[in-house]
This record gives C-alpha cells, sequence and structure tokens, in this order.
C-alpha cells in the first residue's frame, strides 16, 4: 500500500517500452503496490488491480459498476472510458456497460441465440476461411500474420455468424481496421467507424426483421424469455457488442499466440509433433496457456466504485475507476508455478484471460474455436514458419485495455 507522500519509485506505465513488455512492471506492482492508483493515458485517475487473488475478487464483486454513471467524473469526464463513439451511435446498453437485473435479462436472452451448439456448427466454415487466407499467402514464401491473417479471419467469422452479407463483409474489415489502427490514438477516426457500424447494424437488423434467416442477428430479433424479447436499439448494441468485443480480442489471441509460440521453438515443435500425430489435446491445453501467458485483452473493462469498499487492503472511495488488469493477475507466482514459463501442457490454469463473474467472456467459445483452428493449420500447413525480424523490432499497439501486434512478420518455404 502506497503513503501518499512519500514518493515511490513506481514504473513508468504505458510507453511505448511498457507496452512491449509490461510483465516486468506488473510483477514490480504486484510486490510493491497491488492496488496501484495512476492516471491513465486520457487523463483519467484509476486503481490498478495486479494480483490474482485480489482480481479475481474484483471481477466478481457486484460493488464495482460496468455502468459510467458510477464514474466519479462522469459529468466532465464524459467519453473518456468505454468505447470511443459508442455513446454517439446511442450503443451503451450493452452488456459490458450494465449490471444486473438488466445484465441477467439481456444476457439470458443473447445466451438463447449465441449458443454453444450454435459455434459448433460454425466449425467448418471458420476452417474454410482459415484455409482460405493461407492460400492467398502460402506460394509467397513471406508475410505479415496480422494484416494477411490474425486480422482478417476474426472479422469475416463474425460477419459471417451475424449474418452480415458477403458483399458487404469489406466494409466492416476497414471500419475495424480504423478501430484497431487508433486504439489509444486519435479517437475522430473510431468515432466515425463506429457511427458506421451502428447505422449498418440498425439497417441490417431491420431487413433481417421482415426477413429472418438461420444467422445470428435474426436468433437475437427471435429469442424470448418470458414473452421478452431484445428491443431494436438493444439488439443493435447486442450485434455491435459481439463485433467489438470478438473482433480484436480474436486477432491478438492469434498474433500474440504464434509470436508466443515462434520465440518458444521447444514448445512450439512439441505442438507440431502433437498434431502430427492427429493428438489435439496438447492443442486445447495450448491455446489456454496462451491466453495466460500473454493474453489479449490486458486490462478488463471499466469498472465503478457503487460505494467505498476495500480491495487487497487499499480503501477505494465511491465514484473511483477500477480496471482489473488481468495480464498481470495471470502471471501471479502466488496462484501459477513458473508463471513466466510458457507450458502449452500447463493442467492447473484457471487464468482470467475471458474474465470471471456474471461477465465473463460470452464468445469463448467461438474464441476457442478460432484459436485453436487459426494455430492448428497455420503450423500444419507452414511447418517451418520463422520470424522475418528481429523480435526487438516488433511493435505493440499502445491501446489501454487490449494488447497486440501491429505486425508480425514471417517468413516459409512457399508451398
Ligand atoms: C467479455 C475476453 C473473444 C464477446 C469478455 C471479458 C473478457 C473477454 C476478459 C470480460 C470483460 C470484463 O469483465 O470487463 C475475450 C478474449 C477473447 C474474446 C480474450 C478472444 C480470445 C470474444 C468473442 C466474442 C466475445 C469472439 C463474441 C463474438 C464478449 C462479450 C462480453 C465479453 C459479449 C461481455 C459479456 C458480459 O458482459 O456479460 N471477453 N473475449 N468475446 N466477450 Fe470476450
Amino acid at each position: 500500500m502506497q503513503d501518499e507522500t512519500t514518493p515511490t519509485p513506481v514504473p513508468t506505465l504505458f510507453t511505448w517500452e511498457f507496452a512491449a513488455d509490461p510483465y516486468p512492471t506488473y510483477a514490480w506492482l504486484r510486490e510493491n503496490a497491488p492496488v496501484h492508483r495512476t492516471a491513465l493515458p486520457s487523463g483519467v485517475d484509476a486503481w490498478l488491480v495486479t494480483r490474482y487473488a485480489d482480481a479475481r475478487q474484483a471481477l466478481a464483486d457486484q460493488r464495482l459498476s460496468k455502468n459510467p454513471v458510477h464514474h466519479s467524473e462522469s459529468a466532465h469526464g464524459k467519453g473518456k472510458v468505454g468505447i470511443p463513439g459508442e455513446r454517439s451511435a446511442n450503443l451503451m446498453t450493452h452488456l459490458l456497460n450494465i449490471d444486473p437485473p438488466d445484465h441477467t435479462r439481456l444476457r439470458r436472452l443473447v445466451s438463447k441465440a449465441f449458443t454453444p451448439g450454435r459455434v459448433a456448427e460454425f466449425a467448418p466454415r471458420v476452417q474454410e476461411l482459415t484455409d482460405r487466407l493461407i492460400d492467398d499467402f502460402c506460394e509467397k514464401g513471406s508475410a505479415d500474420l496480422i494484416h494477411e491473417f490474425a486480422f482478417p479471419l476474426p472479422i469475416y467469422a463474425i460477419c459471417d455468424l451475424l449474418g452480415v452479407p458477403s458483399e458487404d463483409q469489406d466494409d466492416f474489415r476497414d471500419w475495424a481496421g480504423m478501430m484497431i489502427r487508433h486504439g489509444g490514438g486519435p479517437r475522430g477516426g473510431v468515432a466515425r467507424a463506429v457511427k458506421k457500424m451502428r447505422t449498418y447494424l440498425a439497417e441490417l437488423i431491420h431487413r433481417k426483421r421482415e426477413n429472418p434467416g438461420e444467422d445470428l442477428i435474426s436468433g437475437l430479433i427471435r429469442a424470448s424469455d418470458h414473452g421478452e424479447h431484445l428491443t431494436e436499439n438493444e439488439a443493435a448494441a447486442m450485434a455491435f457488442i459481439l463485433l467489438f468485443a470478438g473482433f480484436e480480442t480474436t486477432v491478438n489471441l492469434i498474433g500474440n499466440g504464434l509470436h508466443a509460440l515462434l520465440r518458444n521453438p521447444e514448445q512450439r515443435e512439441r505442438l507440431q509433433l502433437a498434431l502430427a500425430e492427429g493428438d489435439e489435446s496438447l492443442l486445447a491445453t495450448g491455446v489456454e496457456e496462451l491466453l495466460r501467458f500473454d493474453g489479449p485483452v490486458e486490462l478488463a473493462t471499466w469498472r465503478f466504485a457503487k460505494q467505498e469498499l476495500t480491495i487487497g487492503g487499499q480503501r477505494i472511495a465511491e465514484g473511483d475507476p477500477v480496471l482489473v488488469v488481468l495480464a498481470a493477475a495471470d502471471r501471479d507466482p502466488e496462484r501459477f508455478a513458473e508463471p513466466d514459463t510458457l507450458d502449452l501442457s500447463r493442467a492447473d490454469n484457471q487464468h482470467l484471460g475471458y474474465g470471471h463473474g456474471i461477465h465473463y467472456c460470452l464468445g469463448a467459445p467461438l474464441a476457442r474455436l478460432e484459436g485453436r483452428t487459426a494455430l492448428a493449420t497455420l503450423l500444419r500447413r507452414l511447418p517451418d514458419l520463422r520470424l522475418a525480424v528481429d523480435p526487438e523490432e516488433l511493435r505493440w499497439r499502445g491501446g489501454l485495455i487490449m494488447r497486440g501486434l501491429r505486425t508480425l512478420p514471417v517468413e516459409f518455404d512457399p508451398r
């Protein structure tokens, strides 16, 4: 715990060097200031929670609200928390911004449409998309696996699942590109992209209401619970959050995952050997370990203290923002043996990469499917994949919530 009068040698957060490898800083925080108040790049002050036990508890603590109205600065800090552009595009009523009982009602409704069964049926399509993307670059002998693979796969997959017609999917690719390029940077472009997406989704929902199909949007419109349905605005916010929450996260799962495998050749060889023998069990535990080791969501989304409370012995005032640092919690030596070692067969691995509690990732089955398919197919088809640059040259995107690479240049023998 900190004494506010004596300055502590806290490492500098949110610089480019920090983005390249935040883990030593997180280790320092876990040890010295496990619940640490800091100024974020946006100017908002927030508490960072870095120890696993505190993080897990905070994620499930109903005294921490997801609703930005509980932010003490919400009147003048307008627009500084949450997704850029979501206020103006009227997309606020989505799962990550609301508490029970609204959250319970909406989550129950969406869960009726977005079922694990629907995701399982989607497996052949994900395989097809994955192969098509690899076909496009496998003869070149080199590729940027972020732009040519990790980035397009999730956007096409979620568009397909939602029922966005294929001729419109490249618009989504552009809007999503805008969001990912400017994450943490200029907000104007992101806000415009969010607005365009919102307008498109509202129209699509309208059309699907007239002409329902078998897609997820039609499922969301049809879903009912004790006679209750989603309103058109709720359905649009839901479709939007599925896109928003399911896109950059999965890009980073594939990108960070491949990066970790390329930097840990022994583990990667183990996985390739297992896959060659038709054994997929290491793939399943491996994708979980990649999520723990260098997960896509560095900090869980915003929470605000509805009342005064204590986390890890630190008093948090009513209205204070709290950010749970999943990346720090998942490397906590109090919870994980040799936390800085990548062990694809790690068995005791209750990581927080998908969150915990009532906001636990709704898309985890889809993310697992995409992550496993992408990694296994790439390693099978391009077994000699290697980094084309010095690892030091790789640049990480500097967003607050997400952690991911800007580019991942690789080489391989043309196929
Ligand atoms: C929530 C991680 C992929 C949809 C969350 C949360 C995390 C997370 C940490 C909780 C955030 C919090 O409590 O503040 C991930 C990771 C993914 C992934 C690491 C990929 C590897 C997806 C996909 C979808 C999705 C593919 C949907 C298509 C959602 C939704 C929520 C959520 C809707 C909000 C749930 C709620 O508030 O009840 N995700 N996610 N996610 N995720 Fe994911």
